[in-house]
């Protein structure tokens, strides 16, 4: 059999010969950039063959030089001998940064007194929990069952408890525990739903144990864990990693096309993920001490296409007119039914979806910045893939997902790429020379541009006339950064030699076009919630800005160029990571388990592509592919 040896990490497995490259690196845990889920048609795969022979079954859209040099597409290349793989920086997936740890302290550094007040004041009552109780013992004239006993105890501590089962192994040892410990016990106590609970086991009254819970943030692209002591309500570690589908698919769409197209391809996804959070378990177990079946709960949120491969249900009814997912509300599940690593009779609580594109991440972001509870109306958006909104108040609450594309996530930009080290953050460029400078994560060589920087990048290419305000390059300037190629128009941003790959990094026109369908997707679902509301622009009283993402950008550039509202800059904040907020919030707080399924009813969800809405969309949406807008009325503080 084949030997393969990837570069530079120096993993050596064997295959069959025939193997696809791309699922062997997946396998080999390589992390290995694969946008469009192994269709051959995103170029992102790219690996350099140093040694051995391959089966190259697509060349795609590789040039004749990268040809000569051995480049191939992981996803279109087949294992034929032993062969030595080089996988180059641009290709790989590692150093993304995860929003953990100092970065979610700094989060909270921007938020006022007032907001965080909004955000962190509950009350801390787990949905797992544990009570001491004495209970009377029996007699001849106290002759009610040991376990109506145990309830009336339980009822007298806890005021209004849900309806609760107890399952028939507690009700076995029932009587011989309560007989052994003098009518004395420490009963655990978990939420199975809104509505009702579950004992879940007795230990006597001088048991130590401590019982943990996990909130667990199951991104697209990363998946952020916290291990919370759940009687202290503190925080004791927080992991985060990629999510192991992102080496099938850069998007929900192409994981999605993955799980239908491929053999096996939804048992692959569901296994990646279920492996991406094992693995998170294992290291916070780890660095606070623990055992896994110290573990007893967990919330889970992700959008709906991460939730149903979490579960293994088929997504693909997601992307299929009328966008139907199997399930919004899912039901609780058993650890051992999907094989986390918890107490294996512990409860794994998804948080719920609304429709195919606002899941259970958008919900939670509303539980957590309390939109629900307040009086200003209030904007929440959360710039990933889709483009997911929130426009209401305490009275009311509306819902679009704007398909916006990855674009600010470095999808179909020509060097675009996502905030890992060596992409480019921050330009500057000089109005009359076009010289450019720029800033990168990490200070190491550029490799690329992350959304914050290609954010900062339109708005500086229009201001200094290099793009028009429909994004066309002015091809009259004088300079040689400016040149045409056989598909495009292009400005070299950084010469081969000062990069950090083997050629030059530029922005093409297409990639300009892309980024204002993005930014243009954003504003123009943001005006169709005001349009259906009857409101204006500055009926919003604040703007949450979610994500990993938003937590970078510069918020006038993102004025300059049209994708946030013209409002007074005090009216935003950014409010970091909100789906794993709010998933530490319900387990925290069975009011807030409750409130997320609240909202999630109360929400209206506006379908953009349905036909009462799809004209009035399409014109905002052509509307605002300019530079900030085609009505600049709509601008006056970015336009004088
Ligand atoms: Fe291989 Fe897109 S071209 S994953």
């Amino acid at each position: 059999m084949p030997q393969v040896r990837f570069l530079p990490k120096e993993v050596e497995v064997e295959c069959k010969s025939g193997t696809n490259l791309m699922e062997l690196a997946a396998d080999a845990g390589i992390e290995l950039k694969a946008v469009c889920g192994g269709a051959g048609s995103c170029g992102k795969c790219q690996v350099i063959v140093n040694e051995g022979e391959v089966e190259i079954l697509d060349q795609g859209n590789l040039s004749p030089d990268k040809l000569n040099q051995g480049y191939v597409l992981a996803c279109k290349t087949e294992v034929a001998t032993d062969v030595t793989i080089e996988i180059p920086p641009e290709s790989r997936l590692s150093k993304h940064q995860v929003f953990i740890d100092e970065k979610a302290e700094e989060e909270d550094k921007l938020l006022t007194e007032e907001e965080l007040e909004l955000q962190g004041k509950f009350e801390i009552s787990p949905i797992y929990t544990r009570m001491s109780l004495e209970l009377e013992e029996p007699s001849l004239v106290s002759n009610a069952g040991d376990l109506e006993r145990l309830y009336t105890e339980l009822n007298r501590n806890r005021g209004s408890l849900p309806a609760l089962r107890t399952p028939l192994p507690v009700l076995k040892d029932l009587a011989g525990h309560l007989r052994e410990n003098d009518w004395q016990t420490q009963v655990s106590v978990t939420r199975v739903t809104e509505d009702y609970g579950e004992i879940v086991e007795l230990n006597p009254i001088d048991d130590q144990q401590a019982d943990y819970g996990i909130a667990v943030d199951i991104g697209t692209t990363t998946v952020v864990l916290e291990l919370v002591d759940l009687e202290q309500g503190k925080v004791v570690a927080t992991e985060g990693a990629y999510n192991r589908q992102a080496n099938f698919g850069d998007d929900i769409i192409g994981r999605i096309n993955f799980a239908k197209e491929k053999d096996g391809g939804l048992d692959r996804l569901h296994q990646a993920i279920i492996k991406t959070i094992n693995e998170l378990i294992d290291q916070a177990v780890e660095s606070a001490g623990i055992a896994q079946d110290d573990i007893k709960t967990a919330v889970f949120a992700g959008n709906t296409t991460m939730v149903h491969l979490f579960l293994g249900i088929d997504p693909n009814n997601i992307r299929i007119d009328p966008y139907i997912p199997t399930v919004n509300f899912v039901p609780p599940l058993r650890a051992q039914e999907l094989g986390i690593n918890i107490k294996d009779n512990g409860w794994l609580h998804c948080l719920p979806g609304v429709s195919s594109f606002v899941g259970g991440d958008i919900t939670s972001g509303t539980l957590a910045t309390n939109i629900s509870e307040q009086e200003k109306i209030t904007l929440f958006i959360d710039i990933g893939t889709n483009g997911e909104l929130v426009l209401g108040n305490q009275d009311w609450l509306m819902t679009c997902s704007c398909s916006a594309g990855p674009a600010f996530e470095g999808g179909g930009i020509t060097h675009g790429m996502r905030a890992m080290a060596g992409a480019i953050e921050f330009f500057e460029i000089d109005a009359e020379s076009y010289q450019v400078k720029y800033s990168t994560v990490n200070d190491a060589p550029p490799i690329g541009i992350c959304g914050s920087g290609l954010i900062n990048l339109l708005a500086i290419l229009e201001e200094t006339g290099i793009i028009g305000r429909s994004g066309q390059f002015d091809m009259d300037l004088d300079t040689d950064r400016l040149r045409e190629t056989d598909y495009d128009k292009e400005f070299v941003l950084v010469w081969a030699e000062e990069a950090g790959i083997d050629e030059d990094i530029v922005i093409s026109e297409n990639d300009i076009k892309n980024l204002l369908r993005s930014k243009g997707a954003i504003y123009a679902g943001i005006r169709m919630m005001l349009q259906n509301m009857s409101l204006q622009e500055e009926f919003i009283e604040q703007v949450f800005i979610a994500g990993g993402f938003g937590h970078y950008i510069n918020l006038e550039d993102a004025l300059k160029i049209g994708l946030l509202p013209d409002l007074p800059l005090d009216r935003f904040t950014f409010v970091g990571n909100t789906s794993l907020k709010g998933a530490r919030m319900s387990l925290l707080s069975e009011e807030k388990f409750e409130e997320v399924q609240e909202i999630a009813n109360k929400m209206t969800y506006l379908e953009l592509s349905a036909e009462s809405q799809s004209q009035d969309f399409m014109d905002e949406f052509v509307a605002a592919q300019f530079i900030p807008h085609t009505d600049l009325s709509l601008f006056p503080s970015v336009t004088g």
